[in-house]
């Protein structure tokens, strides 16, 4: 009963889209397509291609992660063009919470926001750890303070903070420093394929994809579910080994879906949203592709498994000089990943108060520097909380099955939304529905079922956690329970005179 009433309190796309067009809240639409890839690249380049890659060769993949990366884009990629669909349909910034509440109703889009949680704060706690072993490796910090084998993780913690003050203070970074860190971090990428090629010692290719290997007993809960599910002995390396390595590499790509929240302030987003989107995950498959195969190269496997293992394979080599610049760009490069997954977190849970499924009061917006600095404040204390003291690879898993399930809700809401809504203008129309978005979802629940049994565990514990937060509190207080249909887009805040709208690019948002 609850369920089919709370799904049939749906905020019409007429309304998200009327809410945008008011003068107060519209945004000035001035991205373009290469905007949208230099935006793109700096927020999906970070600890994903810095940690996981030689983590994820040495345990599961060997040289062939090169392959596991291309898995994961070639799902991304399906993915992306939904996103691009959606947010030219859509086009509220809000990401997929807003699509979830303009096609399946409050329900929905509680467990999407709920869910979102899963991919940007803990996401952001991931890339703060990354952050934190490459400062370890530049400044010699003691390893009980910093890097992933921390106790507590007091670096991670510390950049978490700066950021979240930086945030709350509504400091903004200006496009250009922006820009001048993605290409910083871009330069350090190419830099190690480049200078990589020439310590490639071509014995290390071999055996290209390791045979499988029995897991230890204890790390049965460790298993890919889909490995138990077929009644596999658990297993590393081989060719599941591959497939597993790609679940887990797909964190790398996250942020891309992130492009599609700037919709709304591209000034032709038929054209340029799919070209921003698949324009950077061609990018950062390529430059992703080239570093883990350089790296692999460099050295064996099996000795990739680091904290730090882009800075290492050159200290290993001997090249320390170029391992220190290497950590220099990597912490310049995936602090601007931190910083926007934190805003991003803050606008999804500022979305939920709004609409009265968080309490409204969160949602309040400081007098002063016109952000909200409430939930600032909250999603700092919980990444700081998580990256102090969780490890990176556990983080990571639940980072990646979150968006996976966000990225089926978004596939399906594709098909839905062309029945129920043949008359919207699309922007943008994924070609072949309802079979590419189809293929979608079971490439996404592919990669799901190749994450381990206990990372769908605690999935598992934490949906039905919400559904309990949500029955009560969102249920009764939600502005529809209340009688008012969400009059407020998903992400428009008060501005308090004289401040620009917190729904444009928010504080340090490094939109160019
Ligand atoms: N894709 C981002 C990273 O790898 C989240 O850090």
């Amino acid at each position: 009963m609850t369920c089919a009433v709370a799904m049939r309190r749906v905020k019409t796309i007429e309304q998200s889209i009327r809410d945008t067009d008011e003068p107060e809240h519209r945004l000035r639409k001035s991205l373009s397509a290469v905007d949208l890839v230099v935006f793109g690249v700096g927020v999906v380049i970070g600890t994903g291609i810095f940690v996981l890659t030689g983590q994820q060769a040495a345990l599961n993949a060997g040289p062939a992660i090169v392959i596991s990366f291309i898995l994961a884009a070639l799902v991304c990629g399906l993915a992306a063009l939904c996103y691009a669909e959606f947010a030219s349909t859509v086009p509220v910034a809000g990401s997929a919470y807003a699509f979830g509440y303009a096609t399946f109703g409050e329900l929905v889009a509680w467990i999407i926001g709920w869910d979102l949680v899963l991919e940007l704060t803990l996401a952001a706690a991931v890339v703060a750890r990354g952050w934190s072993a490459y400062a370890q490796n530049l400044l010699d910090l003691p390893t009980n303070i910093a890097g992933d084998n921390a106790v507590v993780d007091l670096a991670a913690i510390f950049i978490v903070l700066v950021i979240g003050v930086l945030l709350v203070l509504g400091t903004k970074l200006s496009g250009r420093v922006t820009g001048v860190l993605v290409a910083v971090k871009v330069a350090v990428v190419l830099f190690v394929v480049v200078a990589g090629l020439f310590f490639i010692d071509a014995a290390n290719y071999s055996p290209f994809v390791p045979p499988a290997v029995p897991a230890e007993a204890e790390s049965g809960g460790h298993a890919p579910l889909i490995q138990v599910l077929a009644g596999l002995a658990p297993s590393h390396f081989g060719l599941w080994g591959v497939v597993a390595a790609a679940a887990i590499v797909f964190f790398a790509f996250i942020g891309f879906d992130v492009v599609s929240t700037t919709a709304e302030e591209t000034r032709n987003p038929q054209r340029d949203m799919p070209r921003g989107i698949i324009g950077t995950l061609i990018i950062v498959t390529i430059l992703y592709a080239a570093v883990s195969f350089v790296i692999t190269g460099m050295r064996p496997y099996k000795e990739l498994n680091s904290a730090a293992p882009l800075a290492e394979a050159f200290d290993g080599v001997g090249a320390t000089w170029a391992a220190k610049l290497i950590s220099l760009g990597g912490i310049a490069g995936i602090t601007t990943v931190v910083l926007v997954l934190m805003l991003g977190q803050a606008r999804v849970f500022f979305a939920m108060a709004r609409d009265g499924l968080l309490p409204p009061a969160l949602a309040k917006v400081h007098p002063r520097f016109g952000t909200p600095w409430i939930i600032t404040i909250v999603t700092t204390v919980l990444v700081a909380a998580l990256s102090g003291f969780v490890t990176l690879s556990v983080l990571a898993e639940m980072v990646n099955i979150g968006t996976l399930f966000a990225f089926v809700v978004v596939s399906v809401g594709v098909i839905v939304l062309r029945r129920t809504r043949p008359d919207l203008p699309r922007a943008f129309r994924v070609p072949g529905v309802p079979v590419l978005p189809v293929v979608s979802i079971l490439a996404c629940i592919w990669l799901m079922l190749n994450l381990p049994v206990d990372t769908w565990i605690r999935f598992a514990v934490w949906m039905l956690l919400g559904l309990l937060v949500y029955v009560a509190y969102g249920w009764r207080n939600s502005r529809f329970a209340r009688g008012e249909p969400a009059a407020l887009t998903a992400t428009t805040v008060e501005p308090p005179p004289g401040e620009p709208s917190p729904g444009e690019p928010g504080p340090g948002d490094p939109t160019p």
